[in-house]
């Protein structure tokens, strides 16, 4: 049985572009960026190439360019590089943990956070952010697409908001990047984060953009890597192969592959709530990320659905996280006031080797699927 493959936000597959790039990686120029020789001096040019190519995407300068481990390193040094304790953050509810949990590691360590809602349809209110500012506010951190619903953040308004307030403005790209074209000047923000292994690059690479001029603590304690921003030996496969999918991603704009993304989404959506009754899009009313789909199903249970899938050949998610042995709803979900609901929500998150065939041999499977949970569902039952 082939596989389907619906769960892109949680990681995608390496383009074959992308392996290709790696493989000299590590038996022939494999030497450390940090050597002087000649292997050294090789794989210090393919990382400085990277650099660029990711740069390029970003629509930033090479030396805002710092190279991490991921998504998750990424956000932990743009909070913890900048806030001191007794200073002030303000992010969202709906953050990725990455963002949630370091804000929550910065209370224990003596500053304070503020942790703004989002409306119905998923998105964080500007004004909310601008109503949270304090004198002792150090930085705003609210991502631009939540990687649960796809919903875009109203960023460069927050931006504008962080610049006149004179706070540092980070936001977590990870599920934007090569999804949305980005340009940190045209948001306007001093931080950004992004993760190779959403954008079909490697899992374990990442970067952070620092602005010019932004003075970040490193987190890590070691050697000068990265101009004293990030101590440790550059991921050089990893890196090679980020790099490259920030390439192939620039071509898949470039040919339109995101409204091609977009035209499957909306047919996979528009062909599920016309054959199952009681299914409705999350943030269907937000501007979203062309791949992201989640939909609630009344009267399912998430993990039944993306089990009875799993069998099927078919890997989708939801957004619950399993918390001393009990299994949360989504906090995103919740924010957005889903009650419930929340437990009946599935993700369906397309990527860029997804075709129209798989949309349609899912959506010929999810009516069944759906109907099949909701014979054993006593709340369904009962309507
Ligand atoms: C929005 C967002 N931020 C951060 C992360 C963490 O990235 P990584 O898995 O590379 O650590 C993820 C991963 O799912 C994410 O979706």
């Amino acid at each position: 049985m082939r596989r389907i493959y619906f769960d892109n936000n949680a990681t995608t597959p390496l383009l074959p572009e992308v392996l290709a790039a790696m493989q000299p990686c590590w038996l022939e120029n494999f030497g450390n960026a940090s050597s002087i020789h000649q292997q050294g001096q090789r794989a210090r040019a393919a990382v400085e190439a990277a650099r660029e190519q990711v740069a390029a995407l970003l629509g930033a300068r090479t030396s805002e360019i710092v190279f991490t481990s991921g998504g998750t390193e990424s956000d932990n040094l743009a909070l913890f590089g900048l806030v001191e304790p007794g200073e002030h953050v303000i992010t969202s509810a709906i953050e990725h943990h990455a963002v949630l949990n370091a804000c929550h590691r910065l209370e224990e360590l003596g500053a304070a956070v503020t942790f703004v809602g989002c409306e119905a349809n998923g998105m964080v209110q500007p004004e909310a952010i601008r109503a949270a500012v304090r004198p002792e506010t150090k930085m705003i951190s609210v991502m631009m697409a939540n990687n649960e619903t796809g919903a875009l953040q109203p960023v460069q308004e927050i931006a504008e908001i962080a610049r006149k307030a004179d706070v540092y403005f980070h936001t977590d790209a990870v599920q934007a990047a090569a999804k949305v074209p980005i340009d940190v000047e045209q948001i306007g923000c001093d931080l950004l984060t992004v993760a190779a292994h959403k954008m079909h690059g490697p899992q374990g690479v990442g970067a952070l953009y620092v602005r010019r001029g932004t003075l970040l603590k490193s987190m890590l304690v070691g050697g000068r890597h990265e101009r004293g921003r990030r101590a440790g030996t550059e991921n050089l496969p990893g890196i090679v192969g980020f790099g490259k999918a920030a390439e192939m991603a620039q071509e898949w704009f470039a040919r339109g592959g995101d409204n091609q993304m977009r035209a499957l989404r909306d047919r996979l959506e528009q062909a599920i709530c016309a054959a199952v009754e009681g299914a409705r899009i999350n943030s269907r009313e937000a501007s979203r990320v062309p791949n992201t789909s989640n939909i609630l199903f009344e009267g399912i249970e998430g993990e039944g659905f993306v089990i009875a899938m799993d069998l099927k050949g078919i890997s989708v998610s939801t957004g619950a996280a399993c918390s001393s042995g009990a299994i949360e709803p989504s906090h995103v979900l919740t924010a957005m006031g889903l009650g419930e609901g929340a437990r009946s929500s599935i993700r369906f998150s397309l990527g860029k080797q997804n075709t129209a065939e798989e949309v349609d041999a899912v959506i010929s499977v999810v009516p069944d699927v759906v109907h099949k949970l909701r014979e054993l569902s006593p709340a369904w039952a009962g309507r």
